[in-house]
C-alpha cells in the first residue's frame, strides 16, 4: 500500500498570497482558507499526480458520481502554534487510521501515508504563516476524498480525488450548550456508517438538527435507532460525563469513533480516574442529572474542542447541569489539552507531530 513512498509532491506557489487581508481576529469557523490545497487523483487503481496549488475551484463533471450516490468522506483535525512559532499536528495518524476505515466502508481506495501525511505536513509547512498562535485558534485541516466517475450507474467509482484544504478557525461552539436528546429521527442504525466520516450522515443531520434549534436547542444528542433509548453522540461530537471519579462515554459502532475523547479518556486514566465506554441509557442520564450523580457532561471533538453541557431536553422537558466554572475535570483538562497542543508542557504521550 506504500506504493506513494516515492511519489514527489509538485509544488505551484500562488502568486500572491490572500493572508494580508485576513483578520486573525475575527476567525468564522470554515470560513477562509489559505493558499493552498493538496490534490490528488486516483486513476486505473494508483494515486497519481499528487499537488500542493493555489487553492480554488475544481471543474467537475454533472455526472460525478458522488453528487449523486455520495461515495464522499472527510476528517477533521487541526494544526497548533506554539509560542516560539513551532508548528505541530495533533495525532494525525489517528485521523488517517479513520480516513482508511471509513474509505474500506464506503468501497473507496484507502489513502497510504505517504500522500496524507507527507502532504498535510508540505501543505502546512508552506502554508505555515495561516496557524494561528491565540489560545483556541488553529489551522482547521479538512482532508477529503469523492468518486469522480461521470457515470450514473450504481456502482464504485472508478476515479477519486483527495483534496486537502486548511482553514484558520476560533472556538466552534462560543458557549456552554442546550442540547435536545431526539428520540423521532435517527443517525445511525447497527450495520450501517455511523463510524465512518462521510457526508451522508451529516446531510441526514440537518433537518432534525434545525427542528431542534428552531425550540431552541443548539445540537441534538442521537439516540440509538431501535429504540431510541441509549445515548449515542451530538451532531458534530462526541459525548462525556462525570459520575464521582468515572468518565463515562457512550461507544458504539453507530458512533464517531472521536479522537478527542480517545484523548480525554487516555488521560482521564492517566491521571486515575475511572474511564468507560459503553452503552448509557437515557434514563440512568437523566436520572444522574436530576439526582446530582452526572456533575460534568461535555461534547468533544476537533471542531468542538470541549464544551460544556449545561443543559438537555428530553421529552418536553429541561435539565440543568452544574455550572461549567465549577467542573474540576473537563476544566482540567481543556487547560491540559491547550498546555499540550500550544507546546507549553512537555509532551509526555507523544501526541505532537512538530512540522
Ligand atoms: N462525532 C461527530 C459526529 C463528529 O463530527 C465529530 C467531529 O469530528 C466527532 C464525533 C469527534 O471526533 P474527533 O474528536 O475525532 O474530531
Ligand atoms: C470536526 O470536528 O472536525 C468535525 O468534523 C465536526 C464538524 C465541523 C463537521
Amino acid at each position: 500500500m506504500n506504493e506513494a513512498a516515492t511519489t514527489a509532491i509538485r509544488v505551484e506557489q500562488t502568486r500572491q498570497s490572500k493572508l494580508p487581508q485576513v483578520d486573525f481576529n475575527n476567525l468564522k469557523f470554515g470560513q477562509t482558507f489559505s493558499d493552498h490545497m493538496l490534490v490528488a487523483d486516483y486513476v486505473d487503481g494508483h494515486w497519481t499526480d499528487v499537488s500542493i496549488v493555489p487553492y480554488g475551484n475544481l471543474s467537475l463533471s454533472p455526472a460525478t458520481s458522488a453528487l449523486h450516490y455520495g461515495q464522499a468522506i472527510f476528517e477533521g483535525m487541526k494544526a497548533y502554534r506554539f509560542a516560539n512559532g513551532t508548528v505541530s499536528l495533533f495525532r494525525p495518524h489517528k485521523n488517517l487510521e479513520r480516513f482508511n476505515k471509513s474509505a474500506l466502508r464506503l468501497e473507496m481506495p484507502e489513502v497510504p501515508e505517504d500522500i496524507f501525511i507527507g502532504g498535510l505536513k508540505t501543505l502546512i509547512d508552506l502554508d505555515r504563516d495561516w496557524v494561528p498562535g491565540a489560545e483556541g485558534s488553529s489551522l482547521y485541516i479538512r482532508p477529503f476524498m469523492f468518486g469522480t466517475e461521470p457515470a450514473l450507474g450504481v456502482h464504485p467509482s472508478d476515479s477519486y480525488k483527495f483534496i486537502v484544504i486548511t482553514s484558520p478557525v476560533g472556538a466552534y461552539y462560543h458557549k456552554s450548550l442546550r442540547l435536545k436528546v431526539e428520540t423521532h429521527f435517527t443517525r445511525a442504525a447497527e450495520g450501517g456508517v455511523g463510524f465512518s466520516k462521510n457526508a451522508g450522515n451529516y446531510a441526514l443531520s440537518l433537518h432534525p438538527t434545525r427542528l431542534a434549534q428552531q425550540e431552541g436547542f443548539d445540537q441534538l444528542i442521537w439516540t440509538d435507532a431501535n429504540e431510541h433509548k441509549y445515548v449515542e453522540e451530538a451532531g458534530t461530537a462526541n459525548l462525556l460525563f462525570r459520575v464521582g471519579d468515572t468518565i463515562i462515554t457512550p461507544s458504539s459502532d453507530t458512533i464517531l469513533h472521536g479522537i478527542t475523547r480517545r484523548t480525554i479518556i487516555e488521560i482521564a486514566r492517566h491521571w486515575g480516574y475511572q474511564a468507560e465506554e459503553r452503552k448509557v441509557s437515557v434514563k440512568e442520564l437523566i436520572d444522574g442529572i436530576e439526582d446530582g450523580s452526572v456533575t460534568e457532561a461535555f461534547a468533544a471533538g476537533t471542531a468542538a474542542t470541549l464544551t460544556p453541557i449545561t443543559e438537555i431536553g428530553y421529552e418536553g422537558r429541561i435539565y440543568t447541569l452544574p455550572d461549567p466554572a465549577k467542573r474540576v475535570f473537563s476544566n482540567k483538562v481543556l487547560q491540559y489539552l491547550n498546555d499540550l497542543r500550544y507546546g507549553r508542557i512537555d509532551d509526555e504521550f507523544g501526541w505532537n507531530l512538530i512540522v
